[in-house]
């Protein structure tokens, strides 16, 4: 069985990737600091999986604690390396917090990896890169714009480091896109936990539907969309999973085409903000209050990927529908706030 490291694999799309390596026959260990996550995770994936997956409480902040880790896991195979700091506002308020979260983990681990001889390595990226694309949907070739967070530029500068270290290494890396994953796992034994207030959409839709927040603001109701709203590409978090173990067979079975390659990974489907509130309210039969606010500075009118190379490369394509994502996600805060 081959023995897999999931960095950051008791958060959102770490705990749903560590459930499909598992159903999958992998060996999986889990490195998390617990910094946006608890070890009740740990319970919901063993529930599905059946199989408590390893897991080690470890920093990878701490370059010390990084190489004892490997000295004693030598016979890992390949990486997934979720763990970051995500939250885009707060990146702005405290830059040196994400430069250090998201860029000391990523070359502490790639020299761990040249240590030890591990030459597979997914790592999570973000549609933030493309900024205010040129023409949609978005292709992996649309160049890549300056960042408009320190968040999204420990994004970009990730996927820096990454090519330059496969161009000297025998490492072969992918990076991973994501759009905007949404949803829960059927079974909602594992979910989304956002700490605090959400700054996402969904969780916030679902929070308010639970009785938690007053209303929904919908950010600019006056963008040239259809609606006025602003349109992303939603994904749901299980098929996101499943890219990630498609990605690693890409790379453990040799074929990739590049030592460093990149895959969108979203439906290709873009929905207006107001799009999603009414399908909520269709799908789950609840009633959302929401009002129109100003626009959120920041946001970028429209995005959605371009699916051929992720659909034809890398052969994965996104099954499930917005309305199961939905329904999922409001299963899960149901089941959080223990809602009849
Ligand atoms: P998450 O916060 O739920 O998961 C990240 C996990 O990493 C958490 O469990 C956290 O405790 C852990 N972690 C953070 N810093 C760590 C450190 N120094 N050492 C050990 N563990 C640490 O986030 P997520 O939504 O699952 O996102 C996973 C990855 O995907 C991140 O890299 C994020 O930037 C990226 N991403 C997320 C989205 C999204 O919408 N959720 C979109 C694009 C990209
Ligand atoms: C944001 C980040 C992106 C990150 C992603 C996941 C920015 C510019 N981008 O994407 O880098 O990868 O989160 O963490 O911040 N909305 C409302 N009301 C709300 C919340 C959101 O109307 O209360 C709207 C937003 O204006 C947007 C859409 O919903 O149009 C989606 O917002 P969000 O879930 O925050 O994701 P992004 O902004 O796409």
């Amino acid at each position: 069985m081959k023995k897999i490291l999931v960095t950051g694999g008791l958060g959102y799309i770490g705990s749903h990737t560590v459930v499909e390596l598992q159903n999958s026959g992998y060996q999986v260990i889990i490195i998390d600091n617990l910094s946006n996550s608890s070890l009740d995770v740990l319970e919901g994936i063993t529930n599905i999986s059946k199989t408590p997956p390893a897991f080690e409480r470890l920093d990878l902040r701490f370059k010390a604690d990084v190489a004892d880790f490997f000295k004693r896991n030598q016979d890992i195979e390949g990486i997934i390396h979720f763990a970051a700091s995500k939250a885009v506002g707060e990146s702005v308020v405290n830059p040196l917090l994400y430069y250090e979260n998201n860029l000391n983990t990523l070359i502490f681990l790639l020299q761990e990896c040249n240590a030890y001889g591990i030459e597979n390595f997914i790592f999570s990226s973000s549609c933030t890169v493309y900024g205010e694309p040129d023409s949609l949907p978005i292709t992996e070739d649309a160049p890549v714009k300056t960042a408009t967070s320190p968040y999204g530029n420990t994004k970009q500068i990730s996927e820096e480091i990454l090519k330059d270290t496969c161009s000297i290494s025998p490492l072969k890396a992918i990076a991973l896109r994501y759009f905007n994953p949404i949803g829960a796992h059927e079974t909602v034994e594992i979910g989304e936990l956002p700490a605090g207030v959400p700054q996402n959409l969904v969780p916030f839709i679902t929070q308010t539907a639970a009785g938690l927040r007053k209303e929904l603001s919908v950010f600019g109701d006056d963008y040239p969309t259809e609606d006025g709203s602003c349109i992303r590409d939603y994904i749901h978090v299980v098929d996101l999973a499943k890219a990630h173990f498609i990605a690693l067979q890409r790379l453990l079975s040799k074929h990739n085409e590049t030592q460093f390659e990149v895959f969108n990974l979203g439906t290709g489907r873009g929905s207006s903000v107001l799009e999603v509130v009414n399908s909520f309210e269709k799908t789950t039969g609840e009633k959302l209050n929401y009002k129109i606010v100003a626009r959120r500075p920041g946001d970028v009118v429209s995005v959605y990927a371009d699916t051929k190379k992720a659909n034809e490369v890398l052969g994965w394509k996104a099954e499930k529908t917005m309305e199961e994502a939905l329904a999922s996600a409001w299963k899960w805060e149901k089941k959080v706030r223990s809602i009849q």
